[in-house]
């Protein structure tokens, strides 16, 4: 066990934005848009909402009780409430982290590289090709461990001077960045259709376990949960934050920022008429068509895409520091190591296990069925039933720094019977999904 005393956020506003950071990233700007186009559109958008609302907002607020109210990282905060017949739940987040973070960094690795060579050279040539390019081989490699040393430096440095000042200094800027391209994108002609495309609802094509697999996967992705990473944020918090406040903040935050993603990506994909790429691959949206348009916007294209890569850096990066922190912290605590030193093997260990995804796309893919699909899904399910049946103390911690919230109870409830439900079912389909992946790449 560490002796030291544990660190703590140094404002209220430094804990917001590291968690708004966490939850926006590559699955704001570029997955959520592809979904909501491939699934009815605005009628998408609505069953997300309701996913946010009735799973997301409970869990996360769940996540946050725990992790203040122990001040431990996942393992033994699990431990404090529920005995040690939790810890293995602990051990799954832990595992969640490695492997998301692992192929994340190789994802990041390639917006990274996009971001420089664009700046440096353009969007010109082909772009199936350039893709092709930065996607595989030792290039990718070298751009995931690029990657991967600039989150170990942020966390290394700690809570308060690593992770904290990265959020206020990026955060606010990646806002500017994805509201400035949205407006950009409107000014463009044509745009219009991407609009229509965008909004196009069909309520029909939500009705389907599919699109509501999609949609809870989606959120729970987007928001952070089911692998202690708010819970391990809210472990640095004082006993004087509104968590219900905070929740819903850091929820609406992360849906406005994958909304407008949406504003910049559709109307610029249609302006120049690349829309019938999008539908063709999930990849294929930001890593061939953009740039396709990129080069097609003349002068203009070589900073509005520098511009646009660069937010998915940022974005990125903020989401892996917190992947890092809930691996770091567990070592901290559970192993008593110094943090420079859990950062770094932490990180190597990851930055190894990413380099077969970043050899090859299959088993990128691959790994974010099995982790960031199946685990988060199924850690968020353990820990609904942890705090809605388990947790004696759940509703009593909420309240701290949160007088007056009369809705604690429905909250419980909603972890207790609708979190639950809808969660086995989102699961049974994931595990399904996941089966056939690992049969498929065996095959
Ligand atoms: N929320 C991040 C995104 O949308 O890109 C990804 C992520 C970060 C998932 C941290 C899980 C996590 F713990």
């Amino acid at each position: 066990m560490s002796e030291l005393p544990r660190e703590q956020w140094g404002s209220r506003l430094g804990f917001i934005l590291a968690a708004v950071g966490s939850a926006v990233g590559l699955g704001n700007m570029w997955r959520f848009s592809y979904l909501a186009a491939e699934n009815g559109g605005a009628a998408f958008l609505v069953l997300y909402i309701a996913m946010v609302a009735l799973v997301g907002l409970p869990v996360m607020l769940a996540e946050f009780v725990i992790g203040r109210g122990s001040g431990r990282s996942p393992m033994q905060a699990l431990a404090h409430f529920g005995g040690n017949g939790w810890r293995p739940l602990g051990g799954l987040f832990i595992a969640s982290g490695f492997v998301i973070l692992a192929y994340y960094s190789v994802i990041a690795g390639w917006t990274l590289r996009y971001a420089i060579e664009g700046a440096v050279a353009g969007f010109g040539g082909d772009a199936e090709a350039t893709f092709g390019a930065v996607a595989s081989g030792t290039p990718a490699i070298l751009w995931h461990l690029v990657f991967m040393a600039i989150t170990v430096f942020v966390v290394a440095g700690g809570v308060k001077k690593g992770i904290e000042r990265t959020a206020l200094i990026l955060m606010p800027l990646l806002f500017a960045i994805v509201i400035g391209l949205a407006i950009y994108a409107s000014t463009l002609d044509g745009a219009g259709a991407g609009y229509t495309y965008y909004f196009d609802t069909s309520f029909a094509e939500i009705l389907s376990a599919d699109v509501l697999k999609d949609a809870a996967g989606q959120a729970f992705f987007s928001l952070s949960l089911g692998m202690g990473a708010m819970l391990t944020f809210a472990s640095y918090l004082s006993r004087e934050n509104h968590l219900p406040n905070e929740s819903v903040f850091i929820a609406g935050s992360d849906f406005a920022v994958a909304f407008i993603a949406g504003l910049v990506v559709f109307p610029m994909v249609f302006a120049f008429g690349l829309g019938d790429a999008v539908s063709g691959s999930t990849v294929g949206a930001l890593f061939i068509t953009l740039p396709t348009a990129f080069s097609e916007m003349g002068g203009a294209g070589r900073v509005v895409g520098f511009m646009f890569f660069a937010s998915l850096v940022v974005g990125a990066l903020t989401s892996a520091i917190s992947l890092l922190e809930v691996v770091v912290s567990s070592a901290v605590d559970g192993l008593g190591w110094g943090r420079r030193s859990a950062a770094i093997v932490a990180g190597c260990a990851i930055a190894a296990l990413g380099i077969p995804a970043a050899w090859n796309t299959d088993i990128l893919g691959l790994m974010d069925q099995i982790a960031g699909n199946f685990f988060l899904v199924a850690g968020g399910l353990a820990l609904s039933v942890f705090t809605g049946w388990i947790m004696t103390e759940a509703m009593e911690e909420a309240g701290v720094g949160a007088p007056g919230v009369r809705w604690f109870g429905l909250w419980r409830g909603l972890l207790r019977f609708v979190v639950p439900v809808i969660l086995s079912f989102v699961l049974y389909h994931t595990a399904v999904d996941t089966w056939k992946a690992i049969a498929g790449f065996i095959r």
